[in-house]
């Protein structure tokens, strides 16, 4: 995905677009740019961070402005070039001086390019927005506000847009389908952004852009209205954001700040809504389902990445709490399956962003095949969290991070509170629900106690560190935590892990084993424990290093294993909280000894918008 800001009031436009920009740095980095009006267009853009661009605006002497739109890429259309960077612009001197930043996918961009060339238009660029740039100018009659909802019914896909003008230097047009963005309403001044951490620095009233939106801002009013102009009030609302929560504070990093950030990120996720004496969870975003729930026959989680991994690990709290049969799917994968959604089936989308493309998509799929939808969802008011039935924020606050770690920990903990709200409608005690519930009160200090081990961590990480390719096993609810950990490694310090049942690992990977290859085994004391050593023991004697996540006070683990990380004592259903933090910490080590961009790695960004 790409970040969006654009700005028109009576500041200078660029301070304004460049700390946006910083701020949304996280959703993309390959390139960026921003357009500035003032007398005439003028367009700055650099491959690489924001401040390379900032440094090339210093160079030119600054672009003066008060209206102005500003994009940090994620490649999608075309390689990683200055050519390829937003702003793109119609046709240089015979167009209109128009100019375009996009985040989304224009999908029938070739078709309407083929159109547009037959029709005298020529293009720099291999990008889909720049095709959408020539077909607002083809289509400009001299009211810019028309000319983009013309545009708009022509083309098909996702997009989040702000476009200007020189021939109307005081309007800035707006508009999205399926992409994020939302409007700040300041005083004399609109900020307009992908999401609200470029803008709560300005105000902190904004509107979300409902999709097939179009938005006209001046200086004095905005006007909103649908593609088929058709005008619509959107609905005003103060931002729920502390700009202090996007600060480093003493971290070097926003993933070490987040992993620290567990436990009293948990607490949030857990307040309000456990009653440990009553034995009772407070869900008031679903309470409305919940005799659906209680009488739902199966329950499909979908997501991406770490939060499929929470879908997975939810998939077992559902079978064993709530007694529900219960799968996990990756949302790309059951959107195109065809799949069995019929009466007494719910879904739930489970994201941190909620603005995954594949899974907003899944949703949308299994909501029209009559499931209930549910969302466990971090970002309030994204997409996701907005077309399904009901759902449950995290409120695990901002995750700037492009590894996923708070957020995948209440995924978790939601997941859990859900399994055992369903559970208590149908065949759990309150003592029973009373019980878990207190040992879920007992997660964030059991995190707190592995977070304060750090240092053990790095030194175990510091001796394989140069190897290349590593192994995590885990069996049972451990198995998804394995994969987190694989995933975790991998995305940040890019040295190939692969996660899998350690059950699975003799029937090929076992090959693999080369002498000294670390082998991470999830071996907390379980109702797997003793078959996990078996696992171990078929590594070991291969000549594979073991790195064992272990029970605090597991007197054995250290006669089989090399290394040792203890960690304490939880149910079976609610380890996999306390048993990734490890693997976080290991990842986050591994990546910084080996020199990589620890929160923004390469070719990733936070959330895929597009497919
Ligand atoms: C996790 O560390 C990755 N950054 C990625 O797999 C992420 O979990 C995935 O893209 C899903 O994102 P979402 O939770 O915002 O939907």
């Amino acid at each position: 995905m790409c970040g969006i800001v654009a700005y028109i009031g009576r500041k200078q436009a660029i301070p304004v677009l460049l700390e946006g920009l910083k701020r949304l740095e996280y959703r993309g980095y390959d390139s960026a740019g921003v357009g500035v009006m003032d007398g005439g267009l003028k367009v700055a853009r650099a491959v690489g961070r924001v401040r390379v661009l900032e440094e090339k605006i210093d160079e030119t002497g600054g672009l003066p402005g008060t209206l102005g739109i500003a994009h940090t890429r994620w490649a999608t259309h075309g390689g990683v070039t200055e050519a390829n960077a937003h702003p793109h612009r119609d046709d240089r001197g015979k167009g209109h001086g128009i100019a375009v930043i996009h985040n989304g996918i224009i999908e029938n961009y070739a078709v309407l390019k083929k159109y547009l060339e037959e029709n005298g238009h020529t293009f720099t660029s291999e990008t889909d927005t720049e095709v959408l740039a020539h077909l607002i100018g083809e289509l400009y009659r001299g009211d810019l506000e028309k000319a983009v909802q013309a545009a708009l019914r022509e083309v098909t896909g996702a997009y989040a847009i702000a476009v200007i003008c020189e021939k109307e230097p005081d309007t800035l047009v707006v508009a999205r389908k399926g992409s994020p963005l939302m409007v700040g309403v300041g005083n004399g001044e609109y900020v307009v952004a992908s999401d609200s951490s470029a803008i709560v620095a300005h105000t902190t009233q904004a509107f979300t852009l409902a999709d097939y939106t179009v938005a006209k801002l001046t200086r004095e009013s905005f006007r909103t209205s649908t593609i088929d102009d058709v005008e619509i009030t959107p609905e005003v609302r103060e931002l729920e954001f502390e700009l202090a929560e996007l600060d480093l504070g003493n971290f070097d990093h926003y993933m070490l700040k987040e992993i620290h950030e567990q436990p009293r990120a948990l607490r949030m996720c857990l307040q309000g809504r456990i009653d440990v004496r009553g034995g009772e969870i407070v869900l008031g975003g679903i309470a409305q389902h919940a005799r659906t729930l209680a009488n739902t026959k199966r329950i499909v989680l979908v997501g991406q990445g770490t939060a499929l991994h929470a879908c997975m690990v939810g998939r077992y709290l559902m079978e064993d709490m709530a007694k529900i049969a219960a799968e996990a799917d990756f949302a790309s994968e059951f959107r195109y399956r065809n799949p069995i959604v019929d009466f007494g089936t719910t879904i739930i989308a489970v994201s941190q962003s909620g603005e995954t493309a594949d899974t907003l998509a899944a949703l949308q799929e299994a909501k029209q095949r009559g499931a209930l939808v549910l969302g466990i969802v971090n970002a309030v008011g994204s997409s996701i969290a907005r077309e399904t039935d009901a759902g449950i924020y995290l409120r695990v606050g901002p995750e700037i991070g492009v590894a996923s770690t708070k957020a995948f920990t209440g995924q978790v903990m939601t997941a859990a509170m859900l399994a055992l709200f369903i559970g208590r409608r149908r065949y759990l005690s309150q003592e029973y629900v009373g019980k878990m519930l207190g040992e879920l009160a007992a997660i964030p200090d059991k995190i707190q106690r592995v977070v304060d081990a750090s240092d053990t961590i790095r030194s175990i990480v510091a001796k394989h560190v140069e190897r290349e390719n590593w192994l995590f096993l885990g069996r049972g609810i451990n198995y998804p935590v394995a994969l987190e950990g694989a995933l975790k490694l991998k995305e940040i310090s890019y040295i190939h892990a692969e996660g899998m049942p350690a059950a699975e690992m003799k029937h090929g990977p076992i090959a693999l084993i080369d002498s000294g290859m670390p082998a991470v085994f999830i071996a907390t004391r379980n109702s797997q424990y003793e078959k996990v050593l078996s696992n171990i023991a078929e590594v070991r004697s291969r000549g594979g290093h073991i790195i064992a996540v272990a029970t605090e006070g597991d007197g054995h683990i250290g006669t089989v294993a090399q290394d040792v990380i203890y960690v304490p004592d939880a149910p079976e259903q609610l380890q996999p909280m306390v048993n990734v933090v490890p693997l976080q910490v290991l990842a986050y080590h591994a990546a910084v000894m080996r020199g990589k961009d620890v929160d923004k790695p390469r070719n990733l960004a936070k959330s895929v918008t597009v497919e």
